[in-house]
Order: C-alpha cells, then sequence, then structure tokens
C-alpha cells in the first residue's frame, strides 16, 4: 500500500518520552560517496536508509560499487570501495531521485571520471537549480550539458582531467561547494572555496577521516590539496542521528502543553544548529547534556519542556545554520506570541518545493496570520489553529512533517495531501511520533 495523506490532529495529552531519530542525512550521503571512493572497505553504522540516500547508494551501485547491508534496517553497512578512479561508466542515466545532496554532489564527483554519464531525478528535482554546480565544474575542466543553460537535469557530463580553481560561491550552500570540494578530489593542483556565509562543514569533517585533508584557512577559505587517493578509515564510520528530523519533535513538544522530550545521539555541529538558537531566542527550553563526540563531530542528547514561544527576527547571516528547518519553525512562530520576520532566505523557495509559499499557503488556511515576501515571512502569532481542513505538502517531506506539528496544536483534524515524500529523509516519523504521543496516522483511503 502506497501511503501519500497524512491525517494529523491536536494532542490528545503532553508530549512524552525519548528517542533517537534516524542517522543524519547529509553525513549518510558523505559517508557512502567517499566511502565508494575510497581504497577498501568501510563500514558504516548509524546510516539513513531513507530514499534519499539510497538513491545515493544505487548510483554507486551502477557504477560497480557492492555494498554488503549488515542488518535489515539498512543502517550499517559495508561499501567495498573502489578507489578514485575505479567507478566503471554507468550503463543507463543515474537517477538521484528527489535528493538535491545527491544530484549536487555527484556533478562533482563524475566531472572527474574519465567517462560520460547522465544524471537526472524526479519531477521535483528536475525544476532546481543546478547551474551552481555545473558552472564551477565546468570552469575546472568538464563539459556539462543541461536545458536552459546547464542549469536543469537531466545533465550529461562529460568528465575529464580537472585543474583545481579557487571559486567564490554567490550562494551560501553546502551542496554548492561540497560539489566543487569533491571535484578537487579530481584535479590537478590545489581547490579553494569560500562562500558568503559559511555553510555545514560535513564534507570538510569528514574527508579528514579518509586520508584527505582539508585546510580552513582565514576568512573561512577552504583549501583542498589533493592526495589522489582516498584511503578507508580502519574503525567503523558513526553517524549521529539528524538534527533536522529532531527538531520537528523538539517544536511538537515546545507546543503541546505539559510535554517533555529528550533526543539521544542528535549532532550539535554549530552549522546545523541554528534552529536551536531560533527556538532559545523564541523563549524556547532546550538543553543540552552529554555532550561528547563521533569522530569529528560534537553530539549530544536533547532535552525539551514546553514554552510559551515568542516572536523575533531572523537575518541572512542566521539562514544557512538553519536551513532545513524553517518550515517548522513557522509553525512555531504561528503559534508564538509577537511577530516572527525572516529575512534573506530566498534559498527557501528552491528547496523541494517553495517552502515559503508552501507554508504560509498551508497555515494560512489553518487560520495562521502569514505574508509572504520575496525573500521571507512575517508570522503574527496565534493561540490555536484551525482544523477541519486540508492542504497540500507538495511533494515535500518537510512541509508534511511541519504541518504534522502544526496539526498538534489545530481544534481539529488537518489532513496532509502528497506526503509519501517523507519517506526521502524520516521513513519511521509516523511510528516515531506516535511513540511520543502525536496524533498522526496515515490515510488508508
Ligand atoms: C545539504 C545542504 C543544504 C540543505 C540540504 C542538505 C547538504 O542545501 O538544504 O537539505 O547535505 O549539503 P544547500 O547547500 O543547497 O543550502
Amino acid at each position: 500500500m502506497t501511503f501519500d495523506t497524512l491525517i494529523a490532529g491536536p494532542a490528545a495529552a503532553p508530549l512524552a518520552g525519548e528517542i533517537t531519530p534516524p542517522g543524519d542525512k547529509s553525513m549518510s550521503h558523505r559517508a557512502i560517496m567517499l566511502a565508494s571512493l575510497a581504497d577498501g572497505v568501510s563500514e558504516i553504522h548509524g546510516f539513513l536508509p531513507g530514499e534519499d540516500n539510497l538513491s545515493t547508494a544505487q548510483i554507486f551501485a551502477d557504477m560497480g560499487v557492492r555494498t554488503e547491508w549488515l542488518n535489515s534496517e539498512k543502517t550499517s553497512l559495508r561499501v567495498h570501495g573502489v578507489g578514485l578512479h575505479g567507478l566503471h561508466a554507468p550503463r543507463n542515466a543515474l537517477d538521484a531521485g528527489n535528493a538535491g545532496t545527491c544530484a549536487r554532489l555527484m556533478t562533482g564527483v563524475l566531472a572527474g571520471q574519465s567517462f560520460t554519464s547522465t544524471l537526472t531525478g524526479d519531477a521535483s528535482l528536475r525544476s532546481r537549480p543546478m547551474q551552481r554546480v555545473s558552472e564551477p565544474v565546468q570552469r575546472m575542466g568538464a563539459i556539462v550539458e543541461g536545458r536552459e543553460g546547464d542549469n536543469f537535469l537531466p545533465l550529461t557530463i562529460h568528465g575529464g582531467q580537472l585543474h583545481g580553481i579557487d571559486y567564490q560561491s554567490p550562494v551560501a550552500s553546502a551542496q554548492v561547494k561540497s560539489c566543487v570540494l569533491l571535484a578537487g578530489l579530481f584535479a590537478a593542483g590545489d581547490t579553494t572555496v569560500s562562500e558568503p556565509h559559511p555553510s555545514r562543514d560535513h564534507t570538510e569533517r569528514m574527508l579528514p577521516i579518509f586520508g584527505q585533508p582539508v585546510e580552513i584557512g582565514e576568512d573561512d577559505i577552504i583549501r583542498l590539496h589533493p592526495e589522489n587517493r582516498l584511503t578507508a578509515p580502519q574503525t567503523p564510520l558513526h553517524i549521529p542521528a539528524d538534527p533536522s528530523s529532531a527538531a520537528f519533535f523538539a517544536v511538537a513538544a515546545s507546543l503541546v502543553p505539559g510535554s517533555e522530550l529528550c533526543f539521544h545521539n542528535i549532532g550539535i555541529n554549530p552549522r546545523r544548529g541554528g534552529w536551536r538558537h531560533i527556538l532559545d531566542d523564541m523563549q524556547a527550553n532546550i538543553q543540552l547534556l552529554n555532550e561528547h563526540r563521533i569522530g569529528n563531530e560534537p553530539v549530544a542528547d536533547i532535552a525539551v519542556v514546553t514554552a510559551q514561544l515568542h516572536g523575533m527576527q531572523v537575518n541572512a547571516a542566521n539562514v544557512p545554520d538553519a536551513i532545513d528547518e524553517f518550515p517548522v519553525l513557522f509553525v512555531a512562530a504561528a503559534l508564538a506570541e509577537g511577530v516572527f520576520v525572516l529575512q534573506g532566505a530566498e534559498e527557501l523557495r528552491v528547496k523541494e518545493s517553495d517552502r515559503i509559499s508552501a507554508m504560509a499557503t498551508a497555515l494560512n488556511a489553518c487560520g495562521a496570520h502569514i505574508k509572504e515576501r520575496p525573500d521571507g515571512i512575517r508570522i503574527e502569532g496565534c493561540t490555536e489553529l484551525r482544523g477541519n481542513v486540508e492542504i497540500d505538502a507538495h511533494g515535500d517531506h518537510r512541509i508534511a512533517m511541519a504541518m504534522a506539528v502544526a496539526a498538534q496544536r489545530a481544534n481539529g483534524d488537518i489532513r496532509i495531501r502528497n506526503a509519501s515524500a517523507i519517506a526521502t529523509s524520516f521513513p519511521d516519523f509516523v511510528p516515531m511520533a506516535q511513540k511520543i504521543g502525536m496524533n498522526v496516522r496515515w490515510a488508508t483511503v
């Protein structure tokens, strides 16, 4: 049975419990990519078996990489790396599905190959901008062909001998930065990357684990001096739980009166911690416990207790650190006291959906007071949302999960259509949400 409509309604009781959300999506992509390109066998634990990461795994399988799953949940695996120059030309187009990270990072990997390949994706991904990655890899010496100025998938990538570049990215994007760094692995000479605001740095933290140092210089300029090989780590790579998945439950616990939740093993990389800082500034009650490190990443348990939230202003400099959590932060703002304003966030319009428009439309249908702006949003808080409405998640996992959180404070059920994409990043969202007491289920008709 395929599930596409989620029914979520007011929470019947406070949310409570302790959970470990699934593995980090960004790190899972990078782990399988670097392990595939390394010499030797890498063991990975805490992998996220969401559709997006499985697309990345399949793409490497299509180019000859063997992966052994070590458990039926597909959270542990062994990747038999083929070395930087060991991929085989694929017979068919490589399909990134819904995964922007897969498509953008793979553009860098494919640019360095001695063969031609075609990269495609689903309808949403085929409408998302790719020129931001096709342009730098062309400057490094690859030839890329795609629709409308090489801006849209499918892209045909004629890889070749690359040379390093000094790249100043016009957007703060870890996908762009990582694409250029991955292409840099295959290039002659050093590659440097800088960006307008620092974005998530999992690539820079994970490359040294595979024997490829990365230097972070003045003004956060990243320099890669290619070693011409990656080496499988001697010890298993452990991926912490995804802070972006925890964020949905953290907002739910903040909003449902009397709730107390604890999340274990959550990545607290500062470049992913923007949602916690924004919620802190909104006067949420969030505590980090048991801080420690897993590999090169900081990790902690996170405890959340209900609090009355307050509006605030978020500016461009604070957008990259919370880029994926704005849908659920808009839900927090819709039920906060006062006004919440976000600016400098035009990137939200080119995610899996136009997240400013999708969230404003969905929350306003539930009686919220939201005005869209070209680069952000203005939200006037209210005390309760309206239920008995149907909204559209536009095939965007984060819109669907954010609206399931919103429903916990509605006065009736919200039907969330086009929600099956939850499986791209959080296949167990519904059972985990139910476990802590959220009122959410898949519609069976
Ligand atoms: C990601 C980077 C972000 C984020 C995406 C995952 C990554 O995209 O929105 O969900 O893993 O590098 P941008 O780098 O385009 O902002």
